[in-house]
């Protein structure tokens, strides 16, 4: 069988003594394996929001943080960055936020089911920056069929990047997707909402542009 175009490469990485222990410990707290009710997972009736590639995790646990009526799932495939997460979630005390180490396409394909997201943030993918690897970006037509079926009528979608050429390809694709409508009739203002990231900051300090987007599903 041929192997699926990813949008991501499993990244050895280093991880620390204390990301690989919360891995082993705080997993079982935060951490989702399988097929989700979002409802029985949260265990409330809450808006259901969704981070895909949340890094080390900053924006996910400052919006929990921010707002505790809402309830948060995290996917990326990271392990450093999940255990980074998990320490965060637990040294924050959050109720609100639960953890997939997962592709998020297969997330999104075998696990949530059809309109269950209230907003979905995408801060910063994998820009992918050569040609011959755009087929490996997240943000395509296909991707975004299979996003809008399983957000709500009126849910947001919240993109962010850095790289000006993926910044107007996700802006034309999502022009034509026929389930969202702008929000701002073309990039948006970088909201006070969008908490600032690690990966953010290093971009700004080497002088990057940022480009948000936002969307509403029809
Ligand atoms: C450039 S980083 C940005 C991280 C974070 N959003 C930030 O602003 O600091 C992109 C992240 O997306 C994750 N990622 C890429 N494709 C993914 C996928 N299909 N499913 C889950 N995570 C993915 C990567 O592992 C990485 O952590």
């Amino acid at each position: 069988m041929r192997r699926p175009i990813r949008s991501f490469v499993r990244r050895a990485g280093r991880i620390t003594l204390a990301q690989e222990r919360a891995l082993s410990t705080l997993w079982p707290r935060y951490g989702v394996d399988s097929v989700l009710y979002l409802e029985a997972l949260f265990g409330r009736q809450a808006e259901k929001h969704l981070e895909i590639g949340f890094g080390r995790g900053e924006a996910l646990v400052t919006m929990a943080s921010n707002h505790p009526e809402h309830d948060y799932l995290g996917i990326d495939v990271h392990r450093p960055g999940i255990g980074h997460l998990l320490m965060e979630i637990e040294a924050a005390q959050l109720t609100n936020v639960r953890v997939m180490c997962a592709d998020a396409v297969e997330v999104l394909q075998d696990c949530l089911p059809s309109q269950s997201l209230d907003a979905v943030y995408i801060f910063f993918p994998d820009p992918w920056h050569k040609k011959r690897h755009h087929k490996r970006r997240l943000i395509q037509p296909d991707f975004l069929k299979l996003l809008a079926n399983r957000m709500k009528s009126g849910s947001y979608l919240h993109l962010a990047t850095d790289w000006q050429e993926y910044a107007e390809y996700q802006l034309q694709v999502l022009e034509a997707a026929p389930e969202f409508i702008n929000c701002t009739g073309g990039f948006a203002e970088r909201s006070a909402e969008r908490p600032l990231t690690k990966f953010e900051e290093r971009g700004l300090r080497l002088g990057h542009r940022v480009w948000d987007l936002l969307y509403r599903h029809q």
